[in-house]
């Protein structure tokens, strides 16, 4: 037998051997701690955490204010981030060198027994160690949320009145005076057959979409308004909403025959989709898209041959599903 082979021999002899004896001893082989706890207080750590939730909560605010002197959506976007970075990076902080750190390696069973669960709870409270500036810290936590809460809240303020109602009311009341946009009253003498007017309610905000009618003339035998609507088109002049009830473009063409055997009937025109409106039926939809008539604005001419709006309009203004909130 060489060398060599006597050598190894003599190891895994030995080996052999202190194996055995460790085996007589009975203990258990050692195991690692499967739980570690460290519990410091780090008072500049605490500070930090205090100092990023303090900022976040003025990062916050100042999502706040941007919102409100100012529309700028980079500074609001910048602000709120901020505001999230630095709640981020103190719930970090706060996770690695202000709370006492655990290690938990065990898989827990079910706790159905009461003296572990009050072991759990005591646990759970213990989570506490090693914190020294509580109250700055809740204070900071709490200035944090309350502001990143409101900053959240704020925008909400931009929602508006409800879009069922606002768009489809109408300036337009029993008395009110037809005019230009240049203000000036319409007689009816001035809407002649063949003409295209726009009118808007005296003393009422022009731009608002309840606001502008169109006028036309048309032969009084011609009219087929709803027996109820008989007397809303005084000497055949006829009002209707100029906004279409399709999707909410102006009403801008007015299809006038020129020699009755072979025109086409009058009709109001939508540029947007060609929803056309019959005039002399109560606007009503001969084709396109629109899927309801143009609301009628019921006319009157008063002593001076002043054109007045004998009532409200016919229905709400716009497109039908300007209304679907409410459904
Ligand atoms: S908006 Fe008038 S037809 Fe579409």
């Amino acid at each position: 037998m060489s060398l060599l082979a006597r050598l190894i021999a003599a190891i895994a002899v030995w080996k052999r051997v202190v194996r055995h004896r460790h085996d007589d001893t009975g203990l258990p082989e050692p195991e690692a701690d499967p739980r570690e706890r460290e519990i410091q207080a780090d008072r500049r750590a605490e500070t930090l955490v205090a100092l990023l939730l303090f900022a976040a909560a003025a990062c916050a605010i100042a999502f706040i204010v941007f919102y409100v002197v100012d529309d700028d959506t980079q500074l609001l976007g910048l602000a709120a981030g901020l505001a999230l970075a630095l709640i981020a990076a103190a719930l970090m902080v706060a996770g690695l060198r202000v709370v006492p750190q655990v290690t938990e390696v065990e898989p827990r069973p079910e706790l159905d027994d009461r003296v572990e669960q009050e072991e759990v709870v005591d646990e759970v409270r213990r989570g506490g160690e090693g914190v020294s500036r509580r109250k700055l810290l809740f204070a900071a936590g709490g200035a944090a949320g309350a502001a990143v809460a409101a900053a959240a809240v704020v925008p909400a303020a931009s929602l508006g009145p409800r879009v069922d109602h606002r768009p489809g009311e109408s300036p337009w009341r029993r008395g009110t005076r037809l005019m230009t946009e240049d203000g000036v009253r319409l007689r009816a003498a001035d809407v002649t057959p063949g003409a295209f007017v726009t009118a808007f309610p005296e003393g009422a905000d022009m731009r608002e979409l309840g606001s502008p009618v169109i006028l036309v003339r048309l032969p009084v035998a011609d009219l087929r308004l709803p027996a109820a609507r008989a007397r809303w088109a005084p000497e055949g002049i006829l009002a209707y909403s100029k906004i279409c009830t399709h999707s909410g473009c102006a009403i801008a063409l007015f299809r006038s025959p020129k020699y009755e055997p072979t025109s086409r009937p009058p009709g109001l025109v939508c540029p947007c989709h060609y929803s056309t409106f019959d005039p002399a039926a109560a606007a009503k939809v001969v084709f396109g898209p629109a899927g309801r008539p143009l609301p009628q604005l019921p006319l009157e001419i008063d002593a001076e041959g002043v054109l007045r709006a004998s009532g409200p309009m016919s229905g709400p203004v716009g497109p039908a599903w300007w209304g679907v909130a409410e459904a």
